[in-house]
C-alpha cells in the first residue's frame, strides 16, 4: 500500500483528467434535465487595504470543475441538443502585469492545460453569455453568493428581454447549479480521497508536533506556530480554517481563535487545527494536558468523550443515517455526565429536556471536503441523509464544563473535544486522521518520550 505522499505524487501527474470527467458528469445531468447553460464563476481577489490582498482562495465549485488557479475567470458549460462543451473565460496574457503579479495562462494556453473545449478572454464573457442564453432554454446558476455577479447575470437576461421584438428570448428556467454539484461533491472520487488522506496525514503530524512542543509557560501562539510550520513545510497551502489553540478555560469557548494566552501547569490544551491541501480540508481536534499528565477529573471527562467518539464511529457505515453517530455519541455523553453527577435524571429525560446542551451544545458531524463544512444535504424534511461509500464526515463529540457554583471545582474549565475524519467505506469507515494519538496512554507516552 503506498503511503499518502506517494499516492499524492502519483495523482499530481495526471491530475487534470478528473476535472474534465466532473464537467462531463455535470453536462450529462444538465442534458437529462433538458440542457442549458451553466455559469460557474471563480472567486474574486479581495482587497485587504491599499495594495494588499487577502490570500486568494478559489471558489470551491469552480475549482471542482476546472482546477484553473486564477481569479477573474468563469466556466461556462453548454449542454445543447447536439453538442456539449466547456468554455473557460480568463484573463489575457499581459507581460507587464505578469512582471508584478506572476504568470497567467491566457486563453491560448488554457485549453491545453485544463482540457476545456475552448478558452476566451474574460472581456468577451458578457457578450458571449447573452449569445448562449438566447440559444438555450435554461440557465444553471446559483443565485445569492456574489451580488456583483448576480447583477451581471441579470444584465444578460435583461438584454435578451429587451430584444423580445426581434425574436430573442431569455431562458425560462433557472436551475440551482450548486444543488447538482453538491450531490456530486458529497461522494468523493479516488483522487479526492488521495488528497484528503495527505491533508489528514500532514495535519496529524502537526498535532503530534504540538503535543511534543507544549509546556507550562509557553503561549498558545507558540503552539499555533508549530502547527503552521508543519502545514507549510509539508506542502499544504494554508490552514483549512482558523486554528483554535485554547488552553484552560479558553477550551470552553467553541470558536476561540485569540490564541494569545500563556499555557498553565495542570490545565488542558484543546487544539482544533488542520491544513488545506490543493483545495481539500482536514479537520482534527485533540485535547491533552499541557504538562503531559491528565489529572483524575480531566481523565474522567476525556475518556467519556473518547467513548462517545468510539460509539459514533461504530455507527458510521453505508446505509446508516447521518445522525446515527450523533445519537450514539450523545447517549454516551449523557450517561457519563449523570455518572459524574454533573447532570441529574435519566438518560432519556436529559436528552428530552436538552439539559445536556449546557455541556455539549454542538453536533457530532459535518461533511468534509473542499470546504471544511462541506457541501451537501444532511437532511431532507424529516429524513436524515443515508451514508454511502465515498462520503467523508467528521466525528467530533465534546464536553465543555465552565466554572459555576453548582459544578465541583475539580471540573471547572475542563473543555474536551476529540475530532477525526471518517471516510465511509463498503462496510464501515476508515479514519483518515488516526495518526494523531488520542488514547490517554498514547498521548502521555508521546509527551513523555517525544519531547
Ligand atoms: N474546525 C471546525 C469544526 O470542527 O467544525
Ligand atoms: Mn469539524
Ligand atoms: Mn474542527
Amino acid at each position: 500500500m503506498p503511503n499518502s505522499a506517494q499516492a499524492y505524487n502519483r495523482l499530481m501527474s495526471d491530475h487534470y483528467q478528473c476535472f474534465k470527467a466532473r464537467r462531463e458528469r455535470l453536462l450529462a445531468i444538465m442534458a437529462a434535465a433538458g440542457g442549458g447553460v451553466a455559469v460557474i464563476p471563480n472567486a474574486q481577489e479581495k482587497l485587504r487595504n491599499r495594495d494588499s490582498h487577502f490570500p486568494f482562495r478559489a471558489d470551491s465549485y469552480f475549482h471542482y470543475l476546472s482546477g484553473f488557479p486564477e481569479p477573474e475567470a468563469v466556466l461556462l458549460l453548454v449542454a445543447g441538443e447536439t453538442k456539449k462543451e466547456s468554455l473557460l473565460f480568463c484573463r489575457d496574457k499581459d507581460p507587464e502585469k505578469e512582471v508584478w503579479d506572476g504568470f497567467r495562462y491566457g486563453p491560448a494556453a488554457a485549453p491545453g492545460h485544463f482540457g476545456v473545449d475552448a478558452a476566451h478572454s474574460i472581456k468577451e464573457f458578457d457578450e458571449k453569455l447573452v449569445e448562449l442564453l438566447a440559444a438555450h432554454p435554461s440557465l444553471w446558476y446559483s443565485l445569492g453568493h456574489d451580488a456583483e455577479f448576480d447583477a451581471r447575470i441579470s444584465r444578460a437576461i435583461n438584454a435578451l428581454r429587451a430584444q423580445a421584438r426581434s425574436g430573442r428570448r431569455a431562458p425560462t428556467t433557472v436551475h440551482d447549479v450548486h444543488a447538482a454539484l453538491d450531490a456530486m461533491r458529497q461522494i468523493k472520487g479516488v483522487e479526492e480521497i488521495a488528497l484528503m488522506r495527505r491533508a489528514a496525514d500532514i495535519s496529524a503530524s502537526a498535532h503530534r508536533r504540538a503535543m511534543r512542543a507544549s509546556a507550562p509557560g509557553k503561549f498558545e501562539y507558540q503552539i499555533e506556530a508549530e502547527l503552521l510550520c508543519e502545514f507549510r513545510a509539508s506542502g499544504s497551502q494554508a490552514p483549512a480554517y482558523n486554528s483554535i489553540v485554547a488552553g484552560g478555560a479558553n477550551a470552553c469557548v467553541l470558536h476561540y481563535v485569540g490564541n494569545s494566552q500563556p499555557l498553565k501547569d495542570g490545565e488542558l490544551l484543546l487544539i482544533d487545527a488542520a491544513c488545506e491541501l490543493d483545495g481539500y480540508a482536514a479537520d482534527i481536534t485533540r485535547t491533552f494536558p499541557i504538562n503531559g499528565r491528565f489529572s483524575g477529573p480531566q481523565a474522567d471527562v476525556y475518556d467519556l468523550v473518547l467513548d462517545a467518539q468510539a460509539a459514533a464511529i461504530a455507527a458510521i457505515r453505508p446505509g446508516a443515517a447521518f445522525n446515527d453517530g450523533h445519537e450514539a455519541a450523545l447517549a454516551v455523553i449523557v450517561r457519563g455526565l449523570i455518572d459524574l453527577k454533573l447532570l441529574a435524571g435519566s438518560v432519556d429525560g436529559v436528552i428530552e429536556s436538552e439539559a445536556y446542551k449546557r455541556f455539549y451544545m454542538h453536533r457530532t458531524s459535518h461533511w468534509l471536503g473542499l470546504d471544511v463544512h462541506d457541501a451537501g444535504e444532511v437532511k431532507r424534511g424529516e429524513h436524515w441523509k443515508t451514508l454511502e461509500a465515498g462520503m467523508v464526515l467528521t466525528v467530533e463529540p465534546g464536553c465543555y464544563i465552565r466554572a459555576a457554583d453548582d459544578i465541583p471545582a475539580a471540573f471547572h474549565n475542563i473543555g474536551v473535544r476529540i475530532e477525526d475524519d471518517a471516510l465511509v467505506t463498503s462496510d464501515g469507515c476508515d479514519l483518515l486522521t488516526d495518526a494523531a494519538p488520542k488514547t490517554i496512554a498514547d498521548i502521555e507516552a508521546l509527551m513523555r518520550d517525544g519531547r
